[in-house]
């Protein structure tokens, strides 16, 4: 059987027992996918501030239907239920959480890191964590936001699968050091806390700020590929509503939407 060290939610629960959001985490040692279960959850427009964290997912899943492994007490896997009024700037939650993410790494392991828009964090190259948030509505209306992260924190080089093992790496393995996965789990979601209580007082003009400082890429020559097409051109900055901005060739400049695309690369 594989031993591994549980997650201690009791120390979590009581660290974020003082902040406002965090009221609710539910701790599972395997699931499908924490963001399945999120999903399922009923009355979802009332769990604001809901936390489903796994030790172990059998159906992880990522972006464009994209795998996200995650192997038993090695990494964080975690789906955040939000419930952000109407009108919020919603879409930028994806940067936000990416922003969280790379001062949480820095303050638990002193590891500089980098946001590969839109929902990636990575170092030296290779990915370390993810981002999938989803939405659900009913007809036109919101009611909740999922924010499902997944890090890979102690993995050693074995523990990642072999399809992503030479684009992949985890926190121990880039900093060297065995990381607590509970205090990790606590910068992240203090960062996350923050960077929201901004969107929602309208300061989205900081998360793009503190976003572009950690971004690779920025003002290099990228190439994004979506379904049908692909297009290429300098990384020149973000919109407001948080999409990629790309100068061609031309010269024009080109908003591309995270929904839309299935990777951005440097040329
Ligand atoms: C990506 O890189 O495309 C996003 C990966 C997101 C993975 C996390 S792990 C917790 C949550 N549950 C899932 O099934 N996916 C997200």
């Amino acid at each position: 059987m594989n031993q591994f060290a549980a997650l201690k939610t009791d120390y979590v629960r009581k660290k974020l027992a003082s902040t406002g959001i965090f009221n609710h985490i539910v701790y599972l040692e395997t699931t499908t996918s924490t963001s399945d279960v999120a999903r399922a959850l009923p009355c979802i427009q009332d769990k604001h501030g809901t936390l489903i964290v796994a030790e172990e997912q059998t159906a992880g899943r990522g972006r464009k239907k994209n795998r996200w492994f995650s192997p038993k007490g090695k990494g964080l896997y975690f789906t955040l239920v939000l419930n952000p009024p109407e009108m919020s700037n919603v879409q930028l939650i994806t940067l936000a959480a990416g922003v969280a993410l790379t001062e949480a790494m820095e303050n638990t392991c002193g590891l500089a890191t980098k946001l590969k828009w839109p929902n990636d964090v990575y170092v030296r190259d290779r990915k370390l964590a993810g981002i999938l948030t989803e939405a659900i509505s009913r007809g036109k209306k919101l009611l909740a936001i999922l924010v499902g992260i997944g890090i890979n924190v102690n993995h050693e080089k074995g523990d990642l699968a072999e399809e992503i093992r030479n684009v992949s790496t985890s926190l121990k393995i880039a900093a060297n050091k065995t990381v607590s996965r509970e205090e990790l789990l606590l910068n992240v979601l203090k960062s996350l806390d923050l960077a929201y209580r901004k969107l929602l007082r309208g300061s989205s003009g900081e998360i793009l700020k503190c976003w572009l400082e950690k971004a690779a890429y920025l003002g290099e020559r990228v190439v994004v590929t979506n379904e049908n097409t692909s297009i290429e051109g300098e990384f020149i900055g973000l919109s407001n509503e948080g999409a990629l901005l790309l100068r061609d060739y031309n010269n024009n400049v080109h908003e591309i939407w995270a929904a839309d695309v299935i990777r951005c690369r440097k040329l």
